[in-house]
């Protein structure tokens, strides 16, 4: 049997944000979680997506994996968790052959952009398509879940939601979409560049030592539960005001408890805190909230704006000269196949196709 098939996902950001499991195991987060899923593309027409494709094949005799060109160790620890969720699929569709996944991001990998979101999404999509597995998206994200959480996210487009769940076999904790993509198409989310470089510490083990570690990381659960609900209400009521400050105070909020940490981890960098106190200014100079930034495990920034405010944080974002780039994105509509003539393998060698 030879079975394939092709993929985009794109990464989401957290607007009320995940940190710490109650499994790890299974990646079970402590909190829910909500975010936007991005648009494929920046509006100056660069991608910003994973393109996948994923061939199950008897004549393969081990499982290959390729990212941005290079082949990838299946037994590293980190590599090995990911790609599991190509297991779960084949235990779901009995099948017995190997597979050779080709993945190519069009961002920088690793470097706080959620790269793993949009590849784990688009891998889990690929691989139930070329299985013909007919799995609900719901379904999908349980198994994306466990390649990592907040790729479960992406697998919707929109506004999305991941519910922590309270079972203890997982089940309960999918990703939903809260508001579909075209529910508030003013907003635009400002991609301020400032480093590439592949992080210190990873999300995984970061968010383990705080939760071994940070004295703060108790009051972040007592809060958090009752900030996502604030933030459905002001996502519902389209109040910028009331959403901006939501977002703002989540991303402090989650950076403190990483610095609460100990040995302390630091993701925000010099060029991050400029942005912050310069959009805390601008929205002081305006009397009224016209940006939001927030952080992941990583010094870019994600700076959430309306299409009628963009000019001037742009403005604000563009006088800080150690950003290296601006992207800006809008809300996006989730997972789509490609064409067979956009695979990213070539189906008689059984390898992947160079750009
Ligand atoms: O799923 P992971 O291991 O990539 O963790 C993601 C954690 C944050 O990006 C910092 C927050 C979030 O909810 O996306």
């Amino acid at each position: 049997m030879d079975a394939s098939s092709t993929w985009i996902a794109t990464p989401n950001i957290a607007l009320i944000k995940y940190w710490g499991k109650r499994d790890e195991k299974l990646i079970l987060p402590n909190n829910s979680s909500l975010s936007i899923t991005l648009g494929e593309k920046s509006e100056e027409g660069k991608e910003f997506a994973t393109r996948t494709s994923v061939l199950f094949s008897n004549r393969l005799k081990d499982d290959v994996f390729y990212l941005d060109g290079i082949k990838q160790d299946l037994s590293n620890k980190d590599t090995a968790e990911r790609h599991r969720v190509l297991d779960f699929l084949r235990d779901m569709g009995g099948v017995k052959e190997k597979a050779l996944v080709v993945s190519r991001n069009s961002f920088p990998t690793a470097s706080g952009l959620a790269s793993s979101a949009s590849g784990i999404s688009a891998l889990v999509c690929a691989a139930a398509a070329a299985l013909d597995l007919k799995l609900s998206r719901k379904e999908l994200s349980v198994i994306a879940r466990q390649g990592s959480g907040s790729a479960c996210r992406s697998l919707f487009g929109g506004f999305v939601r991941w519910n922590k769940g309270d079972r203890a076999d997982g089940t309960d904790s999918y990703a939903e979409q809260t508001f579909d993509e075209n529910h508030w198409p003013e907003i635009v989310d400002l991609v301020a560049i400032v480093s590439t470089e592949k992080k210190k510490i990873s999300s995984r083990s970061g968010m383990k030592q705080t939760m071994q570690t940070s004295p703060l990381y108790r009051a972040r659960l007592d809060y958090v539960g009752g900030a996502l609900e604030k933030l459905v209400d002001a996502l519902d009521r389209k109040d910028f005001d009331a959403l901006a400050s939501i977002i703002i105070k989540d991303s402090n909020d989650m950076h403190a408890v990483i610095l609460d940490t100990y040995p302390p981890i630091f993701y925000l960098n010099d060029i991050s805190k400029e942005i912050i106190y310069s959009i805390d200014e601008l929205n002081a100079t305006e009397g009224k909230m016209v940006a939001a930034y927030t952080f992941d495990a990583g010094p870019n920034a994600n700076v959430i704006t309306l299409e009628r405010y963009k000019s001037k944080v742009l403005g604000v974002l563009g006088g800080i000269d150690r950003i290296n780039d601006i992207l800006r994105l809008r809300v996006g509509s989730g997972p789509r196949a490609l064409d067979e003539q956009d695979s990213l393998i070539d189906t008689e060698t059984l390898a992947p196709i160079r750009p």
